[in-house]
């Protein structure tokens, strides 16, 4: 962290230059500079990748933080306590900030904002550029000379270092709380009521604050897309779904162009515990009561060709490249040598390569024919629990109705189809 402690020295000197010295353009694209990007780039360039994921430091930008923090959802006032507990270097704070109502003068400015603005982070050089990007901000919105001398220790006294699970005083009495925690994992805690072992740090924060929180208190989290969708945070969702208002689900896709993992921000008002609940995540729900487990068992094609040696019995073979979308592969025009797992047909194959948006997201081809058959592991396969070709049509037609595109548009964001998804995948009746 030397690398960044310095860079949190140039932003200390700026802040002091900013309070004595007149207003001007160059000082003006200093602080831009600093109040955008700068305290992410510093870190990826002082801190190597595997240090900033064992942190799970990963700065939010302030495009994102925009799309996230929706102002119509928060809508602060003078009265309003803002609580980051995992605030980094203050980028969701200083979102806050600038949707904070009008000031007179850069010391009143952040005079009312220090009475306001409450953050935590494990790393004391975070806390400290957090509390000077504040004061930065302050300084953009109404800039002027201070007629006193700065006392830097005196700034955002509400935002310090330390553990954000230690943070009760704070998290209760905040009006809004603002988090993009670490999304590495940690040992559930002892009285976690939704998974044991390891389990993702950011759940658990999004816990701690809706335990600790005061009933009315707006929550605005950016959270890891596996806390949306995955199966096995079902139920995290549903114990979040229990205590809060979930009053918007957004997807924002991917976090920054360095850090390649799918967000989504999750708005929730505590709900008094008699009150009504709302949950609105864009999770999809079971349409029909059959799924495409009820039919068929969903596996992974055995053959990675570049590391399974040709030996064993020569068989069939296929792969993507070799199939017709949505048609019948019946004969023969591959063979190759493989000991590993084969399969009967009939049974149906589908691409596991899959995005978001893509006219089809799992289109699929019948196999047909007598003997095993080798699958290239870039092919989901299955097998109907009744071993017919008509089941395996009706597959097809099922991966074909539209609904499907959409299902898996909202539950997959990764750019693979997974085994699980496909099993829960909704067996639509009027489609086959
Ligand atoms: C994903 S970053 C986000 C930072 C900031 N909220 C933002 O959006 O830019 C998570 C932050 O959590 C901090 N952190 C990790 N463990 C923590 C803990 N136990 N308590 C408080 N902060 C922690 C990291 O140092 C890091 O700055």
């Amino acid at each position: 962290m030397k690398g960044f402690a310095d860079y949190v020295k140039t932003i200390e000197a700026l802040v002091d230059r900013v309070a004595h010295e007149p207003a001007s353009s160059a000082l003006s694209g200093q602080v831009t500079a600093a109040l955008d990007g700068q305290p992410g780039a510093e870190l990826r360039r002082a801190v190597d990748l595997q240090s900033r994921r064992a942190r799970g430091a990963f700065f939010t930008s302030a495009a994102m933080a925009k799309r996230a923090l929706r102002p119509g959802f928060l809508s602060f006032n003078e009265d309003s306590i803002i609580v980051d507990p995992t605030c980094g270097a203050g980028d969701l704070l200083l979102a806050c900030a600038s949707q904070l109502p009008e000031v007179h003068d850069f010391a009143s400015t952040v005079t009312l904002w220090s009475g306001q603005l409450y953050g935590r982070d494990l790393y004391n050089e975070f806390a400290q550029a957090a509390k000077m990007r504040l004061a930065l901000a302050a300084w953009q919105r109404c800039p002027g000379r201070l007629e006193v001398p700065l006392s830097r220790a005196a700034l955002f006294p509400g935002i310090t270092a330390g553990c954000g699970f230690a943070s009760v005083d704070m998290i209760r009495k905040a009006t809004h709380i603002v988090l993009n925690p670490p999304y590495s994992t940690m040992d559930a805690p002892e009285d976690c009521q939704w998974g044991s072992g390891r389990v993702s740090m950011a759940a658990c924060f999004l816990n701690y604050c809706v335990t600790n929180a005061s009933v009315g208190t707006r929550i605005v989290a950016i959270l890891p897309e596996v806390l949306r969708s995955g199966e096995r945070y079902r139920r995290w969702r549903a114990w979040v779904e229990q205590r809060t208002c979930v009053e918007h689900v957004g997807l924002l896709g991917q976090f920054d162009r360095w850090t390649d993992i799918d967000v989504f921000a999750l708005e929730l008002r505590i709900a008094a515990p008699s009150g009504n609940r709302r949950a609105r995540w864009i999770y999809p729900r079971r349409l029909s009561t059959a799924t495409v487990a009820d039919y068929f068992l969903v596996s992974v094609g055995a053959v990675v060709p570049f590391r399974h040696a040709q030996s064993g019995p020569r068989l069939r073979y296929i792969h993507p490249r070799l199939l017709p979308p949505w048609g019948t592969d019946a004969g023969a025009n591959e063979y190759r040598r493989f000991a590993g797992t084969t399969y009967e047909p009939p049974f149906v194959v589908v691409r596991r390569t899959s995005r978001r948006g893509d006219r089809h997201r799992a289109i699929g081809t019948i196999v047909t024919g007598k003997g095993p058959v080798a699958v290239e592991n870039h092919l989901l396969v299955l097998r109907p629990k009744d071993r017919t070709i008509r089941r395996c049509q009706q597959l097809l037609s099922v991966l074909r109705s539209p609904r499907t595109d959409k299902w898996f548009d909202q539950r997959l964001r990764c750019r693979h189809l997974t085994v699980v998804a496909m099993t829960e995948l909704p067996w639509w009746e009027d489609a086959g």
